[in-house]
């Protein structure tokens, strides 16, 4: 089954993974919760009725065990980071319709009304467990109470996760040679009963859903592999104080993975609540007709650590609790911060609250982590590069258009010229939206904002073209209408990233009605006859200030690094004497679906020739079984050439072509070190052979 495409006459849910309510939020949250609120707005423009929700995450044995060392109850701990994400979110434009939290009334009765609803279909069974328990406190250690070896790789694991290790999720009673987190106390096994949501039945079900997922790929593959491995029931409860109680049960508590994503289906109904259901129906968008069609299109923005809660748990609750499934998943990668894992305790981290204080627009932060590259790609965060996308692309390319044009048109006309809109810009402006909606469509947000910043490279190319400085009154009037028209589309395909500029730029074009409800057509309708001078937009960063920042963030990192070195209670001490190159290599794992990723094969080297201008460069062909593939190479000074045809060697297929001294490379030949020793295989693969 495909879905219709957007804008549907159903009603559409954003939502973001639930923050924990457990930390100060940083750039790499700040990645999905703007990437959520570019999406939900782009299906705004495009027509679509959108609600876009979301709400912190409150229990979970982390928070339990951080309120317990700060001395506070649990409650009060998680509600002061609600509270400030509250905040906090407002400033980086980040608009949520509703904005809830897993522990309020709405969201305790509906999960105990959906749990209530898996135990009457038979969907949950009783089964005796063992349980780490801690001996000497009497005290059961559900989860980040104990930590021990991994069952499947034997890395240090977390209780519930092999942090470490491989990334598996972990079942009470799955870890090996428990000790409690708490006491340091060595745990033992005790049998205890507890709750199993039978997911094992609905693997076909489930293999179905998966069929039917839009969203990134990355959402979709993984679990394929997971239901084909055959998938086991679910433990659903723990011992715990904190949490929603299991319905009927005095000393269990749901999992944590059973009410947070349950808050997106809450936090919709407080929507509701609010506006009323004539304005929007949470009921319409997540309750399936009686056909059994979804109700609206439930699009989930989730960080990819967590996509097997949302692609197999998460839609086995709702398929048996009679809920819609999710028409999408898009699950984003990693952030890193200078080509290094983000690390909170090593404090290498860029702070929401730290970013506001620099004095810097929300909106600049946004453009560089919804449009720096493909969703599922990890992103990189510097402050060089930040520097060099604001001043390029927002000052240099968007800024520059819109003042120029919109200055111009002031200064001579007073606002829009009276003269016909051309065919060519209106045609470019049309090819702009057709973009910006495909992209919608494909879960794109990094091109929907590349629809808006290439119509103001054209805007400028265009007025650069027809130099309306050297003409007359007459002669520019009509080109200046066609710059104040692209202007005002630029700032309605840019509303989704940077939503507080294009309030801006919407006066400045003087618009009419609010920017963030106009639709995309408003981009081709007529500008407004007057308007005021214009200001600039967006500010350059300059050196002096990256330079600070840079220095800042490595004292910080030195800083945390010492502190961490100093005491020898943590497990990251186990790292304080590692390299950087080391940390790198224990910090910047990837995940399967990534190496995936790398199309890596077998080739032979059929020819190899120097490129005349280039000291190092050489141009190779090779052989790739399928078809022989023009490569460059900077081997020209480390090898003899004429000995290199027939030499087997390793090369990335799907590397983006790049033109080097004027000579395509389609790939990229492996090699080890400054002496470029060429990767190759030991016995007869063949070319074309894929290397996993
Ligand atoms: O991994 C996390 O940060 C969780 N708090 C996400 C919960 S998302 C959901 F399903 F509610
Ligand atoms: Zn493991």
């Amino acid at each position: 089954m495909s879905h219709d495409t957007f804008p549907t006459d159903r009603p559409a849910v954003v939502t973001c993974g639930l923050p924990y309510a457990n930390g100060d939020l940083h750039v790499g949250h700040l990645r999905s919760y703007t990437a959520g609120d570019v999406f939900s707005r782009a299906l705004r423009k495009l027509g679509q009725q959108t609600a876009f929700v979301c709400g912190s995450d409150m229990h979970g044995t982390p928070i339990a065990v951080n309120a317990d060392e700060e001395g506070v109850s649990p409650e009060e701990f998680a509600l002061s980071y609600h509270e400030q994400y509250l905040e906090t979110f407002p400033k980086f434009n980040v608009d949520f319709d509703n904005y809830g939290h897993t522990h309020d009334e709405t969201n305790t009765e509906l999960t105990q009304d959906i749990v209530r609803t898996l135990d009457a279909e038979g969907y949950v069974y009783e089964k005796e467990i063992k349980v780490a328990w801690d001996p000497i406190e009497d005290q059961p250690l559900p989860d980040r109470y104990v930590e021990g070896t991994c069952p499947y790789c034997g890395a240090h694991a977390r209780g519930d996760e092999c942090d470490e290790g491989c990334g598996r999720h972990l079942e009470p009673g799955e870890i090996e040679d428990p000790v409690s987190t708490r006491t340091g106390n060595p745990a033992e096994y005790r049998e205890r009963t507890h709750k199993f949501f039978r997911v094992s039945e609905l693997s076909d079900y489930l293999s179905g859903f998966l069929d039917r997922l839009e969203g990134t790929s990355n959402a979709r593959n993984q679990p394929r592999e997971w239901i084909e491995s055959g998938l086991e029931d679910w433990c659903i409860t723990r011992d715990l104080d904190w949490g929603i109680d299991y319905p009927g049960e005095e000393d269990l508590v749901l999992y944590v993975w059973v009410d947070a994503p349950i808050e997106y289906i809450s936090s919709t109904k407080q929507y509701t609540e609010r506006v009323g259901p004539e304005v929007y129906d949470w009921e319409t968008v997540w309750r399936e007709s009686e056909t059994g069609e979804a109700g609206g299109e439930v699009v989930h923005v989730i960080g990819r650590d967590i996509i097997q809660h949302h692609t197999i748990f998460w839609p086995a609750m709702l398929e048996v609790a009679d809920f819609s499934e999710p028409r999408a998943i898009c699950a984003t990668g990693f952030v890193t911060i200078n080509g290094k894992g983000l690390s909170t305790s090593r404090n290498r981290a860029i702070w929401a609250r730290e970013y506001l204080d620099e004095g810097f627009h929300p909106d600049l932060i946004r453009y560089y982590l919804t449009t720096m590259g493909g969703f599922q790609q990890d992103l990189d965060f510097s402050w060089d590069r930040f520097q060099e996308r604001v001043n390029g692309e927002l000052v240099g390319t968007v800024g520059n258009f819109l003042y120029r044009s919109l200055l111009f048109a002031q200064r001579n006309f007073g606002g829009t010229p009276d003269a016909d809109l051309s065919a060519e810009v209106e045609a470019r402006i049309e090819e702009a939206i057709d973009d910006f909606t495909d992209a919608v469509n494909e879960y794109e947000i990094r091109r929907a904002g590349d629809a808006a910043v290439k119509l103001a490279q054209f805007g400028n190319e265009y007025i650069q073209r027809n130099e309306p400085w050297k003409l007359d009154d007459e002669e520019a009037a009509p080109v200046i209408r066609d710059c104040v028209q692209l202007a005002k589309a630029v700032t309605v395909l840019l509303e989704p990233v940077t939503p507080g500029k294009a309030e801006l730029a919407w006066a400045q074009v003087g618009g009419e009605g609010d920017v963030h409800d106009v639709p995309v057509d408003a981009a081709l309708e007529p500008p407004a006859a007057e308007f005021d001078e214009p200001e600039e937009l967006f500010e350059q960063v300059e050196d002096d200030r990256v330079e600070e920042l840079n220095e800042k963030l490595d004292a910080r990192v030195e800083a945390a690094t010492a502190t961490e070195s100093e005491s020898d209670e943590t497990p990251a001490d186990e790292g304080e004497d590692v390299s950087d190159e080391l940390e790198l290599l224990l910090e910047d794992r990837i995940g399967f679906e990534d190496f995936e990723a790398l199309d890596i094969r077998v080739g032979r080297i059929e020819s190899a020739e120097p490129i005349e201008d280039s000291d190092k460069l050489a141009k190779l062909e090779v052989d790739i079984g399928l078809e022989t593939r023009q490569v460059v190479a900077g081997i020209k000074q480390l090898h003899d050439l004429d000995e290199l045809p027939g030499t087997k060697v390793v090369l990335l297929a799907n590397m983006e072509k790049a033109e080097l001294f004027g000579v395509e490379s389609n790939g990229m030949v492996l090699a080890a070190g400054e002496q470029a020793d060429l990767l190759t295989t030991h016995s007869d693969a063949e070319p074309g052979t894929k290397v996993r």
